[in-house]
């Protein structure tokens, strides 16, 4: 989950939370983040131009990875936040190594999240391609509890209706119902929601699936993991700080703002446009 590279000295407190993802998934983390830690600053970078991620190999993850830790560097990040399930899952080992900060992912803290939810030891999991082809979340899960029954399910049409802000919408139920279904029929008694766009579908999958199985957000759990890592390493921003967001993209923002506004009530404000630097190497 984070390689506890120290840093801790008084001007590094004050530096920024560095976040990252393929879009505005990553904004659920965001937004826990926000209400969690409210005197640090945060830079949000989403990499729009390049998402989504969850279709694309694991090399090409990878590489887009690091360039996008390259910027968050750049922009003094103190720490950085893998707000992304698929980057979490196929690039986090490298992230560790070539990072000179620590890097939090968000796959164990759902595993865990998920361990402490389930009674019946049946969980499953949704996900992008990417994430759930690696097989990541099993691995924590069962490094966590080897007795863990677990059944996975890619859901790939879930994040371009979440980046058109189809939230609430019949069709957008069907979908999910089809994915989810044969979870249900499974037995499950926990689902994690397994890619960090899908807390924005929590209100719809709740409402379909009922109160009998609990929803796991990768979302909330990373945040109590990045507050718990700062305590850690003694990197906390001081309490007289205020804390602040910059988001910045890297393809003009759409949707973007609107669903942000909306959905999780968040004031991105002035959107900085990046343009990614190939190459970069860590
Ligand atoms: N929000 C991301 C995740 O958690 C990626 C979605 C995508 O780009 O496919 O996996």
């Amino acid at each position: 989950m984070s390689n506890g590279k120290a840093q801790g000295g008084s001007a590094e407190k004050s530096q920024p939370i560095g976040v990252f993802d393929s879009g505005i998934g990553g904004l659920t983390v965001v937004s826990a983040l926000r209400t969690l830690l409210p005197n640090e600053s945060i830079y949000y970078l989403g990499d729009t131009a390049r998402l989504p991620y969850g279709g694309k190999s694991a090399s090409t993850v990878q590489r887009y990875s690091l360039e996008i830790a390259a910027m968050l560097l750049e922009e003094n990040a103190k720490t950085v936040v893998v707000a992304c399930n698929t980057a979490s899952a196929v690039a986090l080992s490298q992230l560790i190594e070539s990072v000179p900060v620590p890097v939090t992912g968000v796959i164990l803290p759902g595993a865990r999240a998920a361990i402490a939810a389930t009674r019946s030891g049946q969980v499953g999991v949704i996900g992008t391609r990417a994430t759930i082809n690696s097989g990541a979340y099993e691995r924590a899960l069962r490094s966590l509890d080897s007795e863990i029954r677990v059944t996975a399910r890619a859901c790939p049409l879930l994040v371009p209706l979440i980046e058109e802000g189809w939230l609430e919408r019949p069709i957008t139920d069907q979908i999910i119902m089809q994915y989810v279904g044969p979870l249900v029929d499974e037995g499950i008694d926990t689902l994690v929601l397994g890619c960090t766009h899908y807390p924005l579908l929590r209100k719809a999958i709740a409402r379909l699936l009922g109160d009998t199985i609990t929803l796991v957000d990768s979302a909330q759990n990373c945040a109590s993991a990045v507050r718990d890592l700062l305590i850690r390493e003694n990197l906390r921003a001081p309490e007289a700080n205020t804390g602040s967001l910059q988001v910045a993209l890297t393809d003009p923002p759409d949707s973007f703002l609107r669903v942000a506004r909306e959905a999780l009530q968040l004031d991105v404000g002035e959107v900085q446009l990046r343009q990614v630097t190939p190459h970069t190497h860590l």
